[in-house]
């Protein structure tokens, strides 16, 4: 059979060659928009189903105390999950298990330290018993200092990376041996802010180490069953996120500089800071948790979680694509943040007693800035 005959049989006429060419590109159109039709039908087929028995799988999460580690542990012991929350302090603890069901358990957990690891490791292996860990999600984290990389110390960047870099491989160390014994899944919490470096501080390093980290360990543990899934979320309020402490930690940072560095930047460069990242943490953290611990939980209850999560609308059309762009754009964004910085801004009238005309007059102009 010709491909004029298949043209003919489609419904094409292939009379003329313009005609007949007109018609090979239709086909190939067709064909194209066909497939990209059954793939997606295919894709979320595949994406929607989930696994057995949920209430025979035993959950690890860390961070639980507040936050998205928080609002997962209810969710999973609502669906009937096996959870063990990790907590910093037993106020924390008790709070959660005052809030969930009899089958959520909690343990004391600092992911900084070895003997509080391997003691929560102790106490989930005889709670698991044969069955192994079905899930482990490193979620907890810290965000502070975050501020210029000058204005750190060796010691600033790492108390970051304890917790959100170190505390990570740790716990996914020590605790593999229960998830390979269930076949499970490590979920690993990382951020928009892995995938577009906008702060100093350990915080974006830490995040970056996170993406890296749990690429490796899916390609090295593939062959064991085990499946690891990165959370990407955006900007969301939560504690990590407050402006509060972000703000008294810039201000101990920018008192521990010596007055000649404090002279570089000039007077009004940690004002203009705080205001500038008021505006946009103001703009862009959203307050619906929900987002992220649904990702968290499709990781932890499809039946073929995804490899990458990013959770919030900032993070898909914002933050995702910006990590995909020449670092040019991100460079100029941040060229003209600083710009700002620099600027001798009249101060806002809330912090003067006799606001003047001029006062009233200036305003911040909209930032495209980059940063938390
Ligand atoms: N919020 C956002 O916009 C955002 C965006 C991207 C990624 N993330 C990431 O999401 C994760 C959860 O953060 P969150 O936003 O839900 O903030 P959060 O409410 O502060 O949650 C972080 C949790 O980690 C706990 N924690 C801190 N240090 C710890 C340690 N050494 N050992 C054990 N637990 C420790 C905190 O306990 P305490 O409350 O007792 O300090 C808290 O419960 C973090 O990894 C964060 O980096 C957050």
């Amino acid at each position: 059979m010709d491909m004029d005959s298949v043209y003919q049989y489609l419904g094409f006429q292939a009379q003329t060659s313009d005609d007949s060419e007109s018609s090979r590109v239709n086909l190939w159109l067709y064909g194209v928009a066909t497939s990209v039709v059954l793939w997606t039908i295919g894709w979320l087929y595949r994406d929607s189903l989930e696994i057995e028995d949920i209430n025979q799988k035993h959950v690890f999460v860390t961070g639980c105390d507040s936050g998205f580690g928080n609002l997962l542990c209810k969710r999973l012991d609502r669906r009937g999950f096996r959870v063990i929350a990790g907590c910093l302090t037993e106020k924390g603890a008790d709070d959660l298990k005052r809030a969930t069901g009899p089958y959520l358990k909690t343990v004391l957990l600092d992911v900084t330290s070895t003997a509080s690891i391997q003691k929560a490791m102790d106490w989930t292996k005889q709670e698991v018993g044969e069955k192994g860990l079905w899930g482990l999600v490193n979620n907890a984290g810290r965000s502070l200092p975050m501020g210029p990389s000058e204005w750190m110390k060796l010691e600033d960047f790492n108390s970051t990376l304890k917790v959100n870099m170190t505390g990570v491989i740790e716990m996914t160390l020590t605790f593999l041996p229960l998830i390979k014994q269930a076949q499970g899944r490590i979920v690993n919490v990382a951020s928009v802010l892995g995938r577009v470096a906008a702060n100093g501080g350990g915080y974006c390093i830490s995040k970056f180490a996170v993406e890296s980290f749990s690429d490796c360990l899916r390609r090295d543990i593939h062959y064991f069953g085990i499946k690891v899934c990165i959370i990407e979320p955006g900007f969301f309020k939560t504690a990590v996120t407050s402006l509060d402490p972000i703000e008294r930690e810039l201000h101990r940072l920018w008192n521990q500089l010596t007055p000649e560095v404090k002279a570089s930047y000039g007077d009004k460069y940690l004002d203009n800071y705080i205001q500038i990242q008021r505006l946009i943490m103001n703009a862009v953290c959203d307050s619906d948790l929900s987002k992220v611990t649904n990702c968290m939980e499709h990781a932890l209850i499809s039946a073929y979680p995804r490899t990458r999560y990013s959770a919030g609308w900032d993070a898909k059309f914002g933050w995702i694509p910006l990590s995909y762009m020449p670092s040019c754009v991100i460079d100029i964004g941040l060229k003209l943040d600083l710009r700002r910085m620099t600027y001798n801004y009249p101060p806002p009238p809330w912090c003067s007693s006799t606001p003047g005309p001029e006062t009233d007059d200036v305003q911040l102009p909209p930032s495209p800035s980059v940063f938390i």
